[in-house]
């Protein structure tokens, strides 16, 4: 089995390459990438030893440069993490956010129906459904929820969802989507709310919180959410959508607050809202639990004080990542080879 990741020298991309690698020691993963400020080739050092594992700079937008990696290497599957994934930047610059989000994917999804790949799959996000208002805490959204978009972050991935289901119904394309709720774990870089919270306490800057704060989010640790792509690839329907959550909202106030804790210090400081800001997010992940088995397995008491420890016994990664020490890793990386 040789797996194609996208995107896998980000946050949740290279978790799923180290989770891949331990569960299923004989698949082959090819990691794609352009290494945007986003990418980190230092993230997969963990994975450069592994005979099983190997990497390609390049970008999905490359349609010349896809094929020719498709047609030397034959995949079998395709999980496409590659993205702009920042909802600030996407309010400031949102071209990109469509080239990436958008056309990168219609260039894999023709690449697999070209080269007969047999699985693609997409990772979205909870995004596309939209808000839900504090005051209806009884309502989450399926699957089934319409897809109603606040920022061009969460447009461009509801367009990119469009084209995967009409590529699925016009093209027969054999794939999958799943959508998501809010990550944390190991390795996310310090521009998303929690690493970021975590930096500034430790530099004594003031943490700034958008808005009231009262903005609620579904928090996920990283590694389930690698194990319920996963489980999809194995045993999920071809053109099913499937939501992933935890049940586990959380106001950014007391996400901050938490962290404050654990850190022993960090001043918060309230600061202008974010434009077109969410309100809440809640997932419903009735169907993966029932249908896939799928449950996640680390609290979030338990997932952020292993996340908090892995940022202070990890100041090195967050240094050279928020510096750009990890353009020169790359160019010394290359050198030797
Ligand atoms: P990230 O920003 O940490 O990583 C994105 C990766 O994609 C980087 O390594 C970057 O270099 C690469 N990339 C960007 N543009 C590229 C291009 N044109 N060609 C090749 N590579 C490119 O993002 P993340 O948080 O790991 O998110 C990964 C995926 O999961 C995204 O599709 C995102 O929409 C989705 N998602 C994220 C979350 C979350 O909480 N972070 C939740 C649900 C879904
Ligand atoms: O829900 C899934 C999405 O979660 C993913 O699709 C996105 O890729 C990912 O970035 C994330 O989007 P959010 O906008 O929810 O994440 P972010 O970490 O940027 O912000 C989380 C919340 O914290 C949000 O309500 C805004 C707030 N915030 C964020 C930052 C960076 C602050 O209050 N202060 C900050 O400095």
């Amino acid at each position: 089995m040789k797996i194609f990741v996208t995107g896998g020298a980000g946050f949740i991309g290279s978790n799923f390459i180290f989770y891949m690698l331990k569960q299923h020691p004989d698949y082959k993963i090819v990691c794609l990438d352009s290494l945007t400020y986003a990418g980190n080739l230092m993230t997969l050092i963990p994975a450069f030893d592994n005979p099983n594992f190997s990497f390609v700079k390049i970008d999905i937008t490359n349609r010349a440069g896809i094929y020719n990696l498709f047609e030397k290497e034959n995949p079998d599957v395709v999980v496409n993490f590659a993205a702009e994934s920042h909802v600030d930047r996407s309010i400031v610059n949102p071209e990109i956010f469509l080239q990436t989000n958008i056309l990168g994917t219609q260039v894999l999804m023709d690449a697999c129906r070209k080269f007969g790949t047999k699985r693609f799959h997409q990772v979205s996000t909870d995004e596309v459904y939209g808000d839900l208002p504090l005051d209806r805490p009884d309502l989450f959204f399926t699957e089934s929820t319409p897809l109603h978009t606040s920022s061009p972050y969460s447009a461009s991935k509801a367009s990119a969802d469009l084209l995967v289901l009409a590529y699925i119904r016009t093209y027969k394309l054999s794939a999958t989507i799943s959508r998501c709720s809010n990550n944390y774990g190991p390795y996310q870089f310090p521009e998303k709310l929690i690493p970021l919270m975590i930096s500034n306490a430790q530099k004594n800057i003031p943490l700034p919180v958008y808005g009231d704060g009262l903005n609620v989010r579904d928090w996920l640790y990283v590694e389930d959410h690698c194990a319920a792509i996963d489980l999809i690839l194995e045993k999920g329907k071809i053109g099913e959508v499937y939501n992933i959550g935890g049940h586990n909202e959380k106001n950014n106030l007391d996400v901050v607050k938490t962290i404050i804790k654990y850190v022993g210090k960090g001043e918060i400081t309230f600061v202008k809202d974010r434009a077109g800001h969410d309100r809440r997010y809640a997932i419903n992940p009735n169907k993966i639990h029932t249908e896939l088995g799928w449950l996640p397995a680390t609290s979030f008491d338990v997932g952020i004080k292993k996340t908090i420890e892995w940022y202070l016994n990890n100041n090195e990664w967050l240094s050279n990542i928020s510096s750009g020490k990890y353009l020169e890793y790359y160019d010394k990386y290359y050198a030797k080879k």
